[in-house]
């Protein structure tokens, strides 16, 4: 089996890269750092093929043709690219830098892999999107917009899939916080282990779960979180 994961030369990406070529899968991954990739790809030569992508850039669909091509095919393909920042002083050079790679670079990646699949007859897309999508965050205003964009995007896709009569599954993967590069430090509640998280990610992918909060406690505090209403939300001081 073949899986491409963009988003692999970190956090939670890499780990579950990790946890598939341990399964003896061939794996491609991609990311804007290239000696990241080359030290996941020498760990397992042989099964580990890896291109160098950016996915606010136009040539990114051709450099996933190429991945695919590396690898011989893809059977499932994880989108794990993202950027997120608090940003309290809505400072316009971070919001729209989230949005090229969150909205825009989701879009280019999701749509290309969406057309491979329709050619090939089958295929599984999944994606990280994030519990930020549930409410808009005042302290991190274009992460949770572009997380409910990416939610409501694959929403889109699995209708649109079905009325093509198109054999895709979607899964939309959605942690609480997890210890990795994105968060710069450890002072964030209920803090996940990015290698416990991964084992989650595999595990869904491989029961075909459409949607997953990852893990339990978080998808307690999403429940109650998606009960407060508006007028309740906006007056809370939410920091991390
Ligand atoms: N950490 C958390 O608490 C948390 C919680 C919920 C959801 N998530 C989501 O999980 C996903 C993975 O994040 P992470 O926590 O594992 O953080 P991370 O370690 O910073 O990983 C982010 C990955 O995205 C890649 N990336 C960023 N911009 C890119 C671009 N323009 N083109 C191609 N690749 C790009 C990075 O690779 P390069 O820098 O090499 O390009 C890296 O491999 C993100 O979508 C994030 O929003 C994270």
């Amino acid at each position: 089996m073949r899986i491409i994961i963009i988003g692999a030369t970190s956090g939670i990406g890499r780990e579950v890269a990790k946890l598939y070529i341990a399964q003896g899968w061939q794996v491609g991954i991609a990311g804007r750092r290239a000696e990241e990739l080359e030290s996941l790809r020498k760990e397992a030569p042989e099964q580990v093929f890896s291109e160098v992508l950016d996915v606010t850039l136009e040539d990114a669909p051709c450099r996933l043709q190429s991945l695919i091509d590396k690898v011989g095919g893809m059977d499932i393909f994880l989108l794990s690219s993202g950027i997120g920042k608090q940003n309290p002083t809505l400072t316009p050079d971070i919001e729209l830098k989230t949005a090229a790679t969150n909205v825009e670079g989701f879009i280019r990646l999701t749509t290309a892999a969406w057309h491979f699949f329709e050619k090939q007859g089958y295929g599984h897309i999944a994606a990280i999107s994030s519990i930020a999508g549930v409410k808009g965050l005042g302290i991190a205003p274009a992460y949770s917009a572009t997380k409910r964009f990416q939610n409501t995007y694959l929403d889109a896709l699995d209708q649109l899939a079905r009325m093509n009569k198109l054999n895709i599954t979607f899964t939309d993967i959605r942690p609480g916080f997890v210890a990795t590069p994105l968060l710069k430090d450890d002072n964030y509640p209920l803090l996940m282990k990015a290698p416990q998280v991964a084992q989650s990610i595999v595990k869904a992918i491989q029961q075909k779960k459409r949607i997953v909060v990852i893990d339990w406690r978080y998808r307690i505090l999403v429940f109650f979180w998606k009960l407060i209403p508006h007028w309740i939300w906006v007056r809370l001081k939410v920091k991390n």
